[in-house]
C-alpha cells in the first residue's frame, strides 16, 4: 500500500473514496462540508436518514457522482475532543470497512477529529497504521489467491500545504512500523514446518544484508561452549537444531549504551515430554511470535534510521518430545551458573531466555527487554488486550507503558516482587522452572529475573496478544508498535 500526501481543499480532489469523519453532534468536519456542498447535500442527507450509528469507528457509505466517486462516514463517538483509544477505533473502523470495497485509492480526512494531547503527525501515523493492519493479508500457502475487492493500493493524507512536511515524516515512520509489523506477522503465520530455527536465523541474515546489520548465528557447539544448558536442554528433542541470533543496529553514537531486545522463539511448542493436550496445539506454532517482534523492530528501527544503538536477541529452539528430550526432574547448569530443575518441559520459554539474558549483559546493555509469549497465566490475569509488563525500575516501566499508549499497542504493569521467589523453590537445585498454580505470570518474570541483575530489565508476556484466534486467527504484529514507539522516544532523548 502506498501512501501520500495530498494539499487541500479536497472538493478538487479525484478518488474512489474520501474518508470523513463525523464529529459529535454528527457534524460534518470542514472537509465533508466541502464535499457535501459540492454534491448537492448528498452527505447531510445520508446523515439525516439515521443509518450511521453514533459508535466511534462505524461506518456508512455514500455513492456520489463527480470526482469524488463515494464518502466514508466514520462515526467518532459523542465527544468533541477523543482519547488515543477513541482513535485507534476510528481508525481501525474506517480501514476495516474499505478492506472490503473496490476502488484503487482513498484520500483520507480522518484526522479532521481532535485527539486529546496529540497533534497531526500522530493522528496521520495512527490511520496509516490502521490502514497497514487492514490491508494485511496472508495467503502466500493458498495455491489461489482470493479475488474479491481488495481495498485501495493506495491511501492520500489532505492536508493544508503547511502541514505537508510532518505529514509526510508521520508516513515514513507508519510505513517502517508497518514494515516490520509485516514481517512479524508474517514469521508467525508460517507454520512450524517452515518457520525453522534455522529459518528465523536465515531471515535475521536477509535483514541485516538489507540494512547492512552486523548478524551473528550461534549453532549447538558454540551454545555448548558458552555452557547455554538451559536452552539446549529445550531443543534436545527436537531434529530442528537450536539457533541463538544477535543483530545489531548501529544508529547511535559508537559509545552509547545500546537497548538489548530478547525474543522467545520456540518456534513450535509441545510441551515435550510434559506434553500439551491435542486441542489448539497448532497455536503454539505462534510461540516464536516474541522473536519475530524483535526481528520486526529491528527491521522498524533501520528502515527510520533511528539514531539509537539497539541489538536483537532471537532465542530459537523447537520444543519436542523424544528419546533424547529432557525429562521432567533433570537438572541442567544454566550459562550463569545457576542450576535449574525442569520440572514441566513445557516451562520452557524461561529455560532458552535465560540463557540468553545472561548472553546479553556482554553488550553492556542501557536496558534490557525480553519479549515472550511466555505463560497462559498472563492471558487469564490480562485478556488479550494489554501485554504483561514486568520491569524492576519504574523508570524503564514508565516509558513502556507511555509507549503503549502512544501507539495503541498497551501494556500493564504486573507485581515482580522478591516475595514470590519463595514458590520457585526446589529441593535439588537453585531454582525450579514452574512455581505451582498461583501467579503463573509473575513466577515466570521471577524466575527471569534471576538472570537480570547485571541491568535494567523489563518482561513482556505477549502470550495474549501476539495473536488472534477464532474466526480471524493469525498474528497481530504485537507489540512492535510498542516496542518501536519506545525507542523513537528513546533515540529522541
Ligand atoms: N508457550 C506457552 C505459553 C502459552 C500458552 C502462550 C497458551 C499462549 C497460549 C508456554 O511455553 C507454556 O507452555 N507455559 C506453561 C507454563 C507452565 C507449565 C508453568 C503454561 O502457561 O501453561
Ligand atoms: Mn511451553
Ligand atoms: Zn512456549
Amino acid at each position: 500500500m502506498q501512501f501520500s500526501t495530498k494539499a487541500l481543499p479536497i472538493d478538487k480532489a479525484r478518488t474512489a473514496c474520501a474518508i470523513a469523519p463525523v464529529l459529535a453532534g454528527r457534524a460534518l468536519g470542514p472537509a465533508g462540508k466541502a464535499i457535501d456542498s459540492a454534491t448537492g447535500g448528498r452527505l447531510a442527507a445520508a446523515l439525516a436518514s439515521g443509518d450511521l450509528a453514533s459508535k466511534a469507528g462505524s461506518t456508512l457509505l455514500v455513492h456520489l457522482q463527480g470526482p469524488i466517486a463515494r464518502a466514508l462516514l466514520v462515526a467518532t463517538g459523542d465527544k468533541p475532543v477523543l482519547d488515543a483509544r477513541a482513535h485507534a477505533q476510528v481508525v481501525r473502523g474506517a480501514f476495516r470497512a474499505l478492506r472490503g470495497l473496490g476502488g484503487k485509492d482513498a484520500i483520507s480526512l480522518l484526522h479532521e477529529v481532535q485527539v486529546e494531547g496529540q497533534d497531526l503527525s500522530w493522528k496521520i501515523r495512527g490511520a496509516a497504521l490502521a490502514a497497514r493492519d487492514a490491508a494485511y493479508r496472508f495467503d502466500r500457502f493458498k495455491s489461489k489467491p482470493d479475488n474479491g475487492p481488495g481495498g485501495p493500493r493506495s491511501v492520500a493524507f489532505a492536508v493544508d500545504r503547511a502541514d505537508q512536511a510532518a505529514a509526510r515524516s508521520a508516513i515514513g515512520q507508519a510505513s517502517a512500523i508497518a514494515n516490520g509489523m509485516d514481517l512479524a506477522r508474517d514469521l508467525g503465520n508460517m507454520p512450524a514446518n517452515v518457520c525453522t530455527p534455522t529459518y528465523l536465523a536465515q531471515t535475521a541474515r536477509e535483514i541485516g544484508r538489507q540494512f547492512e546489520l552486523k548478524v551473528q548465528v550461534l549453532g549447538e557447539k558454540q551454545m555448548a561452549a558458552l555452557k547455554m544448558n538451559a536452552l539446549l536442554a529445550v531443543a534436545r528433542g527436537s531434529a530442528q537444531p537450536p539457533q541463538l541470533v544477535t543483530l545489531e543496529y548501529r544508529g547511535g553514537p559508537a559509545r552509547q549504551a545500546p537497548v538489548v531486545l530478547v525474543g522467545k522463539g520456540i518456534t513450535f511448542d509441545t510441551g515435550g515430554i510434559s506434553l500439551k493436550p491435542a486441542g489448539e496445539m497448532d497455536e503454539m506454532k505462534w510461540d516464536m511470535s516474541g522473536a519475530a517482534s524483535v526481528l520486526g523492530t529491528i527491521r522498524a528501527v533501520a528502515e527510520m534510521k533511528l539514531p539509537i544503538n539497539v541489538v536483537g536477541v532471537v532465542a530459537a529452539a523447537e520444543n519436542m518430545p523424544g528419546g533424547t528430550a529432557t525429562r521432567p526432574g533433570d537438572i541442567v547448569t544454566s550459562m550463569s551458573g545457576q542450576t535449574i530443575e525442569i520440572l514441566n518441559t513445557d516451562a520452557e520459554g524461561r529455560l532458552v531466555l535465560c540463557d540468553a539474558l545472561t548472553y546479553a549483559a556482554r553488550f553492556k546493555p542501557a536496558a534490557v527487554i525480553d519479549i515472550a509469549t511466555l505463560t497462559g497465566a498472563c492471558v487469564v490475569a490480562l485478556g488479550k488486550h494489554h501485554t504483561g509488563l514486568f520491569a524492576r525500575t519504574d523508570g524503564l516501566a514508565d516509558e513502556l507503558l507511555a509507549a503503549g499508549r502512544e501507539m495503541s499497542d498497551t501494556c500493564w504493569r504486573m507485581p515482580l516482587d522478591e516475595e514470590y521467589q519463595e514458590l520457585l523453590k526446589s529441593p535439588f537445585a537453585d531454582v525450579a522452572n514452574i512455581g505451582g498454580r498461583y501467579a503463573g505470570a509473575v513466577t515466570a518474570a521471577c524466575f527471569l529475573a534471576r538472570f537480570t541483575r547485571d541491568y535494567d530489565w523489563a518482561h513482556l508476556d505477549i502470550a495474549g496478544t501476539a495473536w488472534h484466534s477464532g474466526a480471524n486467527k493469525g498474528s497481530t504484529g504485537r507489540p512492535v508498535p510498542l516496542l518501536a514507539g519506545f525507542l523513537m522516544n528513546r533515540a529522541r532523548g
